[in-house]
């Protein structure tokens, strides 16, 4: 048998590789296939802050990009444990929307909060939204 992936270890792993010199706020995201496959991402800042990317859309973008598409699982970690912001709400409504998302505050690993998108970002607007879709 396959052991389960932790996936709150997996979001807290990624955090070490994020690329934030100029706001110092890591942020490590774990991204879980249907299938078990965990892609992981972390905020990459640019002096040009506002090219900045979040490591949810990080870690979006790099599986939708190896072929993955379906989801079943987002863990994010940070400091405070904070949701995302309201771009990677929109990312991921479009490309996660059935993922259970965890917020792990690394401050305090015992308590991690569960949502779903419906919750953070109802009433989406979505591709089906545009009149050619
Ligand atoms: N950040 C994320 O990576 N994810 C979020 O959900 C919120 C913010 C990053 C963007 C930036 O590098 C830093 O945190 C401070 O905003």
């Amino acid at each position: 048998m396959t052991p389960e992936i932790d996936i709150v270890a997996e979001a807290i792993k990624a955090r070490s590789a994020a690329q934030a010199p100029y706001s110092n706020f890591q942020v490590g995201a774990a991204l879980q296939t249907l299938e078990g496959t965990v892609i992981l991402g972390a905020n990459v800042e640019s002096a040009s802050y506002g090219l900045s990317c979040c490591a949810e859309r990080v870690a979006i973008f790099k599986a939708v990009t190896d072929g993955h598409l379906d989801f079943q699982k987002l863990a994010i970690a940070s400091e405070g444990g904070a949701a995302p912001c309201g771009a990677c709400r929109q990312i991921i409504a479009e490309y996660a929307p059935d993922t259970e998302i965890i917020l792990i505050d690394t401050l305090n690993l015992n308590a991690p909060r569960t949502t779903r998108i419906d919750a953070l970002l109802p009433d989406a607007f979505a591709g089906n939204s545009l009149p050619s879709n």
